[in-house]
Protein backbone atom coordinates (compact mmCIF):
# COMPACT_ATOMS: atom_id res chain seq x y z
CA UNK A 1 0.00 0.00 0.00
CA UNK A 2 1.36 3.39 -1.03
CA UNK A 3 2.29 6.17 1.66
CA UNK A 4 1.40 8.71 -0.38
CA UNK A 5 -2.46 10.02 0.27
CA UNK A 6 -3.14 10.68 -3.16
CA UNK A 7 -1.95 7.33 -4.25
CA UNK A 8 -3.98 5.45 -1.63
CA UNK A 9 -6.93 7.38 -2.93
CA UNK A 10 -6.32 6.47 -6.47
CA UNK A 11 -6.25 2.89 -5.30
CA UNK A 12 -9.27 2.78 -3.87
CA UNK A 13 -11.22 4.10 -6.55
CA UNK A 14 -9.50 1.81 -9.10
CA UNK A 15 -11.86 -1.13 -10.55
CA UNK A 16 -10.69 -4.60 -9.71
CA UNK A 17 -10.42 -6.39 -13.18
CA UNK A 18 -11.86 -9.97 -11.91
CA UNK A 19 -15.23 -10.80 -13.47
CA UNK A 20 -16.33 -11.58 -9.90
CA UNK A 21 -15.08 -9.37 -7.84
CA UNK A 22 -17.35 -8.37 -5.25
CA UNK A 23 -16.61 -4.48 -6.27
CA UNK A 24 -18.18 -5.11 -9.61
CA UNK A 25 -21.22 -6.03 -8.17
CA UNK A 26 -24.11 -3.81 -9.21
CA UNK A 27 -21.91 -2.70 -11.95
CA UNK A 28 -23.09 -2.87 -15.54
CA UNK A 29 -19.80 -3.82 -17.56
CA UNK A 30 -17.32 -0.92 -16.14
CA UNK A 31 -19.75 1.34 -15.23
CA UNK A 32 -21.80 1.45 -12.18
CA UNK A 33 -25.69 -0.17 -13.06
CA UNK A 34 -28.12 3.10 -13.34
CA UNK A 35 -25.54 5.43 -13.22
CA UNK A 36 -27.30 7.01 -16.92
CA UNK A 37 -30.45 7.17 -15.11
CA UNK A 38 -31.92 10.72 -15.73
CA UNK A 39 -32.84 12.42 -12.57
CA UNK A 40 -35.98 14.20 -12.80
CA UNK A 41 -36.41 17.53 -12.54
CA UNK A 42 -38.57 19.17 -9.71
CA UNK A 43 -41.27 20.62 -12.14
CA UNK A 44 -41.63 16.77 -13.69
CA UNK A 45 -41.73 14.68 -10.71
CA UNK A 46 -45.32 13.93 -9.92
CA UNK A 47 -46.85 14.80 -6.76
CA UNK A 48 -50.39 13.73 -5.88
CA UNK A 49 -52.90 16.88 -4.32
CA UNK A 50 -52.80 14.92 -1.39
CA UNK A 51 -48.90 14.80 -1.13
CA UNK A 52 -48.10 11.29 -0.36
CA UNK A 53 -45.94 8.73 -2.09
CA UNK A 54 -46.97 6.96 -5.29
CA UNK A 55 -47.65 3.59 -3.23
CA UNK A 56 -49.93 5.20 -0.86
CA UNK A 57 -52.46 6.63 -3.09
CA UNK A 58 -55.39 4.77 -4.28
CA UNK A 59 -55.20 2.13 -6.55
CA UNK A 60 -57.51 3.95 -9.45
CA UNK A 61 -54.88 6.64 -9.03
CA UNK A 62 -51.68 3.99 -9.66
CA UNK A 63 -54.00 2.53 -12.25
CA UNK A 64 -53.90 5.66 -13.89
CA UNK A 65 -50.94 7.90 -13.06
CA UNK A 66 -51.80 10.97 -14.74
CA UNK A 67 -48.88 13.26 -14.68
CA UNK A 68 -49.96 16.92 -14.19
CA UNK A 69 -46.23 17.86 -14.97
CA UNK A 70 -45.36 15.11 -18.01
CA UNK A 71 -49.07 15.86 -19.60
CA UNK A 72 -48.18 19.57 -19.85
CA UNK A 73 -44.88 18.57 -21.55
CA UNK A 74 -46.95 16.40 -23.99
CA UNK A 75 -49.21 19.24 -24.72
CA UNK A 76 -46.43 21.68 -25.34
CA UNK A 77 -44.42 19.09 -27.67
CA UNK A 78 -47.86 18.81 -29.48
CA UNK A 79 -48.50 22.06 -29.70
CA UNK A 80 -45.27 22.64 -31.31
CA UNK A 81 -46.14 19.78 -33.91
CA UNK A 82 -49.38 21.23 -35.13
CA UNK A 83 -47.46 24.63 -35.35
CA UNK A 84 -44.78 23.10 -37.12
CA UNK A 85 -46.93 21.26 -39.70
CA UNK A 86 -49.34 24.36 -40.00
CA UNK A 87 -46.09 26.68 -41.09
CA UNK A 88 -45.31 24.02 -43.52
CA UNK A 89 -48.48 23.64 -44.88
CA UNK A 90 -48.91 27.88 -45.30
CA UNK A 91 -45.61 27.77 -47.05
CA UNK A 92 -46.07 24.74 -49.23
CA UNK A 93 -49.54 26.63 -50.01
CA UNK A 94 -48.01 29.97 -50.60
CA UNK A 95 -44.87 28.10 -53.13
CA UNK A 96 -48.09 26.17 -55.24
CA UNK A 97 -49.50 29.59 -55.33
CA UNK A 98 -46.29 31.39 -56.49
CA UNK A 99 -45.47 28.46 -59.17
CA UNK A 100 -48.72 28.96 -60.38
CA UNK A 101 -48.30 32.58 -60.95
CA UNK A 102 -45.46 31.42 -62.21
CA UNK A 103 -46.38 29.72 -64.83
CA UNK A 104 -49.57 31.77 -65.45
CA UNK A 105 -46.85 35.10 -66.32
CA UNK A 106 -44.76 33.04 -68.49
CA UNK A 107 -47.97 31.35 -70.92
CA UNK A 108 -48.01 33.12 -73.94
CA UNK A 109 -50.80 35.62 -74.52
CA UNK A 110 -54.44 34.29 -76.52
CA UNK A 111 -54.29 34.73 -79.70
CA UNK A 112 -56.31 36.88 -81.82
CA UNK A 113 -58.87 34.75 -83.27
CA UNK A 114 -61.88 35.17 -85.81
CA UNK A 115 -64.99 34.36 -83.94
CA UNK A 116 -67.92 35.31 -86.17
CA UNK A 117 -69.25 37.67 -88.31
CA UNK A 118 -71.28 40.47 -86.27
CA UNK A 119 -74.47 39.78 -88.90
CA UNK A 120 -74.51 36.26 -88.22
CA UNK A 121 -75.49 36.90 -84.81
CA UNK A 122 -79.08 39.29 -84.59
CA UNK A 123 -79.93 41.04 -81.76
CA UNK A 124 -81.01 39.21 -78.87
CA UNK A 125 -79.15 36.23 -79.86
CA UNK A 126 -76.28 34.02 -78.63
CA UNK A 127 -73.57 31.38 -79.91
CA UNK A 128 -71.11 29.41 -78.72
CA UNK A 129 -67.84 29.59 -79.87
CA UNK A 130 -64.31 28.00 -78.30
CA UNK A 131 -61.18 30.25 -77.42
CA UNK A 132 -58.61 30.15 -76.27
CA UNK A 133 -58.49 26.18 -76.96
CA UNK A 134 -60.93 23.83 -78.77
CA UNK A 135 -62.55 22.80 -75.16
CA UNK A 136 -62.72 26.18 -73.42
CA UNK A 137 -66.24 26.89 -74.43
CA UNK A 138 -67.65 30.27 -74.23
CA UNK A 139 -70.60 31.80 -75.44
CA UNK A 140 -70.80 35.42 -77.65
CA UNK A 141 -74.09 36.75 -76.54
CA UNK A 142 -75.43 40.03 -78.35
CA UNK A 143 -78.79 41.16 -76.02
CA UNK A 144 -79.36 44.55 -78.23
CA UNK A 145 -78.37 45.91 -81.38
CA UNK A 146 -75.23 48.19 -79.65
CA UNK A 147 -74.26 45.52 -76.97
CA UNK A 148 -72.06 42.53 -77.69
CA UNK A 149 -69.82 40.51 -74.54
CA UNK A 150 -68.72 37.50 -74.31
CA UNK A 151 -68.37 34.94 -71.67
CA UNK A 152 -66.87 31.49 -70.86
CA UNK A 153 -69.20 29.31 -70.01
CA UNK A 154 -68.04 27.41 -67.62
CA UNK A 155 -69.95 27.85 -64.45
CA UNK A 156 -66.97 29.31 -61.59
CA UNK A 157 -69.10 26.57 -59.26
CA UNK A 158 -68.53 23.15 -60.58
CA UNK A 159 -68.58 23.82 -64.59
CA UNK A 160 -71.28 23.22 -65.53
CA UNK A 161 -72.13 25.08 -68.92
CA UNK A 162 -74.22 27.86 -68.16
CA UNK A 163 -77.44 28.79 -70.47
CA UNK A 164 -78.24 32.52 -71.34
CA UNK A 165 -81.86 34.14 -70.44
CA UNK A 166 -81.55 37.07 -72.30
CA UNK A 167 -85.22 38.39 -72.15
CA UNK A 168 -84.59 38.00 -68.08
CA UNK A 169 -80.97 39.24 -68.37
CA UNK A 170 -79.23 36.60 -66.74
CA UNK A 171 -76.97 33.65 -67.46
CA UNK A 172 -78.51 30.61 -65.19
CA UNK A 173 -76.18 27.72 -64.12
CA UNK A 174 -79.40 25.12 -63.94
CA UNK A 175 -76.72 22.65 -62.18
CA UNK A 176 -77.53 24.37 -58.53
CA UNK A 177 -79.78 27.31 -59.75
CA UNK A 178 -76.62 29.63 -60.27
CA UNK A 179 -76.91 33.36 -61.85
CA UNK A 180 -74.75 35.33 -63.44
CA UNK A 181 -75.57 39.35 -64.59
CA UNK A 182 -75.54 38.52 -68.66
CA UNK A 183 -74.27 42.01 -69.34
CA UNK A 184 -71.04 41.88 -66.72
CA UNK A 185 -70.81 37.87 -66.39
CA UNK A 186 -70.88 38.85 -62.34
CA UNK A 187 -71.90 35.81 -60.05
CA UNK A 188 -75.55 37.87 -58.58
CA UNK A 189 -77.29 34.03 -56.97
CA UNK A 190 -76.34 30.96 -56.20
CA UNK A 191 -73.42 29.28 -55.29
CA UNK A 192 -70.85 30.65 -58.06
CA UNK A 193 -68.13 32.38 -55.88
CA UNK A 194 -66.66 34.47 -58.77
CA UNK A 195 -67.69 36.03 -62.16
CA UNK A 196 -67.19 34.00 -65.30
CA UNK A 197 -63.86 34.77 -66.86
CA UNK A 198 -64.79 37.78 -69.84
CA UNK A 199 -63.78 37.01 -73.57
CA UNK A 200 -61.89 40.02 -74.42
CA UNK A 201 -63.96 41.07 -77.98
CA UNK A 202 -62.65 43.20 -81.24
CA UNK A 203 -64.62 44.57 -83.94
CA UNK A 204 -63.27 44.91 -87.06
CA UNK A 205 -64.95 45.14 -90.89
CA UNK A 206 -68.08 43.35 -89.43
CA UNK A 207 -66.12 41.14 -87.91
CA UNK A 208 -65.94 39.56 -84.39
CA UNK A 209 -62.54 38.79 -82.87
CA UNK A 210 -61.76 37.30 -79.62
CA UNK A 211 -58.12 38.76 -78.33
CA UNK A 212 -57.84 37.61 -74.48
CA UNK A 213 -59.49 35.83 -71.41
CA UNK A 214 -59.79 38.31 -68.74
CA UNK A 215 -60.10 36.10 -65.27
CA UNK A 216 -61.53 38.28 -62.34
CA UNK A 217 -61.88 37.22 -59.01
CA UNK A 218 -64.70 39.89 -57.73
S1 LIG B 1 -72.07 24.30 -61.23
FE1 LIG B 1 -73.09 26.14 -61.59
S2 LIG B 1 -74.11 26.55 -59.77
FE2 LIG B 1 -73.06 24.72 -59.36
Amino acid sequence: MSEDPQSRHVEALALDPRVDSPAREGLTGTTRAGIYEGALEAEDTTVAPDGRPPEQQPRWRQDFPIDWPADQYVARRDFGRFLVLTSGAFVAGQAWIAARHLVRANRPPPPRVRIAALDEIPAGSASVFTYPGPADRCLLIRPDERTLVAFSQMCTHLSCAVVPRIEEGVLHCPCHEGYFDLYTGRNIAGPPPRPLPRILLDVVGGEVFATGVEERSV
